[in-house]
């Protein structure tokens, strides 16, 4: 459930980057304002380059931003008691090689203070909720890609977090481990988790998260549900067989009618009045109506035009993904 409670508090921030190679500086984040609830999973988009890690990196007390502030649970992240109720899965895991995963998360367990059996119990809990049960001996140089990346969201949840932010979970994973991955993080937030992500697998993101957050060159550039995203269907799509050649040509004349192709017809959504009247004439075209569709746009849709809409004069070879 999601509360209004903002757990997350992102205020004005901006982070310049400096280095010999850029001593003017890099803008990785320009004027970032937003705000996580209770419960909520929101997930950061945008292409490569456009201050998502940097941005989670500071919400984590990692870096230092340039100006702004962040404010976990009504907290600065620089205090101890909110760093313990937050769980990281950085974009690259590192993982010690030698160990094991059972060695892993008993060692982080330590850490944290369990005792040598609640160590026991939660070690097996999180192999079980990330199905690393029959692998849990196999060293890490031995891991796929995939199992480090369970391993990673493991350890992540040691502490048994509030809040959680991923970078990237889904990233290297074949598609099967990433539909896992998704379910994983699906189950995280049945668990009343707060998460905080990003990545580029938008059909992943449309699954799974409440909001969205679309980052473009440092900014936000748009933000909402999915359903404020994707604001109304802009067509009709009406599927009838059986139609005659004549009789397609004569619904495509229909004033309302954008165009027919096969036994697919589409109008206007903003025509919807006068949908009647094109399912008549479809009809008698000797249709059979098996579907009327009111298709939202997709998250790469809305992604692809937010990004479009910011920068009409986009650098020249830069990629959208
Ligand atoms: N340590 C650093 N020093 C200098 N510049 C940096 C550093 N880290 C990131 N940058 C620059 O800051 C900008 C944002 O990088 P960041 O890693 O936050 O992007 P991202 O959105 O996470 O990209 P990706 O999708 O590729 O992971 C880029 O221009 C990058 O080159
Ligand atoms: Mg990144």
């Amino acid at each position: 459930m999601v509360s209004d409670e903002i757990v997350l508090q992102i205020e004005g921030l901006s982070k310049v980057y400096r280095s010999l190679f850029a001593p003017a500086g890099t803008k990785a984040v320009d004027s970032l304002t937003l705000g996580v609830r209770r419960g909520e999973t929101y997930s950061i988009v945008g292409p490569n380059g456009s201050g998502k890690t940097t941005t989670l990196k500071i919400v984590l007390g990692l870096i230092f931003p340039t100006s702004g502030k962040v404010n976990i649970f009504g907290s600065d992240v620089a205090d101890l008691a909110v760093r313990e109720r937050v769980g990281f899965l950085p974009e690259d895991a590192y993982l010690y090689d030698v160990f094991t995963g059972e060695e892993l998360l008993d060692f982080y367990a330590g850490l944290f203070g369990y005792s040598r059996r609640r160590r026991k119990e939660l070690v097996d809990e999180l192999l079980s909720l990330v199905g690393m049960q029959a692998n849990r001996r196999v060293p890490f140089q031995e891991c796929s890609k995939g199992m480090r990346q369970r391993l990673a969201l493991a350890q992540a949840l040691v502490n048994d977090p509030e809040l959680l932010i991923l970078d990237e979970p889904t990233s290297g994973l074949d598609p099967a481990g990433r539909h896992q991955m998704t379910e994983l993080i699906y189950e995280l937030k049945r668990r009343g988790k707060t998460i905080l992500l990003c990545s580029h697998f938008l059909a992943e993101v449309e699954e799974v998260c409440d909001r969205v957050g679309i980052m473009y060159r440092g900014r936000l550039v748009a933000e909402g549900t999915l359903t404020e995203l994707a604001g109304d269907p802009t067509e009709i799509v009406i599927t009838a067989s059986g139609m005659s050649p004549e009789g397609a040509s004569r619904v495509a004349a229909h004033s309302a009618v954008l165009g027919v192709e096969g036994d697919v017809v589409r109008m206007g959504h903003e025509s919807s009045d006068r949908l009647w009247s094109v399912l008549d004439a479809v009809r008698e075209a000797g249709g059979r109506v098996a579907e009327v569709h009111r298709p939202r746009p997709t998250l790469q849709d809305v992604f692809v035009r937010a990004i479009r809409q910011d920068a009409p004069e986009r650098d020249a070879g830069e990629e959208v993904h």
